[in-house]
């Protein structure tokens, strides 16, 4: 297949490139910078989006969240019927009634959300979110399994997406850029360190990757968001104030229903075990 990436120089594009090389598709790209730092033998780089969108039969939009848009629409007006345009950005409320407007045009337009970051391996089986545009869900899956086959998908419209993208995102990096900056002295803390501590500090370290545009936007963008933090910051606050009253028989008391609600759960029999699983291959 011949597939073009535009924002081919990014984090995820440079993720598709070489996905989409290793399963030795034909990819074309586009930089606006023109310089995709493409190491990728066969790999052909055009000046322009549209000598882009006319190479490919499949155009794969990877650029920040506010210009996916106005990039797409760019990409649709050289694209005939035949052609696939798909795009990757993290929130999905605002654009998808922008989406459906291009799709109304005549092209086919896919809206995805790897719910992986560019360090995940390019040959294990990587998880996506779709959100349908068009009514026809299956011609949409269809598509999608045949650019992105060994993949699991999950459909979910854009407004389940984007509440869950407030927890997923939002807030775990919300929780991890106040974790880092209240530590002081933190190599002689790591010194000192136990295993939660070691990997609370990994995790958090490693959304620092990102770009801090695309962080920000998880933020401020994300219209659920809001809430999602008031109800975090008032169980902080309920916690608080236990704490500051050395009322540990409610903390406990906190501790024991917290763990009460999930000790069912698979994720929670398994976690014990699977944090030090990856610590020791961390070590
Ligand atoms: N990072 C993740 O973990 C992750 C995971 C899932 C989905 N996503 C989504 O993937 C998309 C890309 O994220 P990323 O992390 O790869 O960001 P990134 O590293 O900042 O890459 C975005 C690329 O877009 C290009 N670009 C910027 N503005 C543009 C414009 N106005 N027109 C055309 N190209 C433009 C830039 O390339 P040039 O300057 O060379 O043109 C840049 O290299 C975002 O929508 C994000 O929400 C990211």
């Amino acid at each position: 297949m011949r597939i073009g990436i535009i924002g081919a120089s990014g984090r995820m594009g440079q993720w598709f490139l070489r996905l989409f090389a290793s399963k030795g598709h034909q990819v074309g790209v586009y930089s606006r910078r023109g310089k995709t730092g493409v190491e990728t033998a066969g790999v052909l780089e055009f000046k322009t989006v549209e000598e882009c969108a006319k190479f490919s039969e499949v155009i794969l939009v990877s650029v920040p969240i506010a210009q996916t848009a106005k990039v797409v629409s760019e990409v649709a007006m050289s694209c005939s019927s035949t052609q696939t345009i798909i795009e990757i950005a993290s929130l999905k409320r605002k654009l998808v009634p922008e989406l459906k407007e291009i799709a109304a045009t005549g092209v086919n337009v896919l809206s995805i959300h790897p719910l992986f970051g560019p360090g995940a391996d390019i040959s294990a089986k990587q998880p996506y979110a779709l959100i349908p545009i068009s009514s026809d869900e299956s011609d949409e899956l269809r598509r999608f399994s045949k650019i992105l086959p060994d993949s699991r998908i999950t459909t979910v419209n854009e407004e389940s997406h984007d509440k869950s993208m407030g927890y997923v995102l939002s807030l775990t990096h919300f929780v991890n850029l106040a974790f880092l900056s209240s530590l002081t002295a933190r190599n002689e803390l790591l010194e000192l360190a136990g295993t939660t501590f070691k990997l609370q500090v990994s995790l958090a370290q490693a959304i620092l990757h990102d770009e801090p545009e695309l962080l920000a936007a998880l933020e401020t963008e994300n219209p659920y968001f809001q809430n999602i933090l008031s109800d975090f910051l008032k169980n902080s606050r309920n916690i608080e104030s236990m704490v500051k009253r050395k009322d540990s028989r409610a903390l406990a008391g906190l501790f024991a229903s917290t763990r009460e609600k999930i000790r069912e759960s698979d994720s929670f029999r398994s976690s014990y075990t699977s944090m030090y699983e990856i610590l020791n291959r961390t070590e």
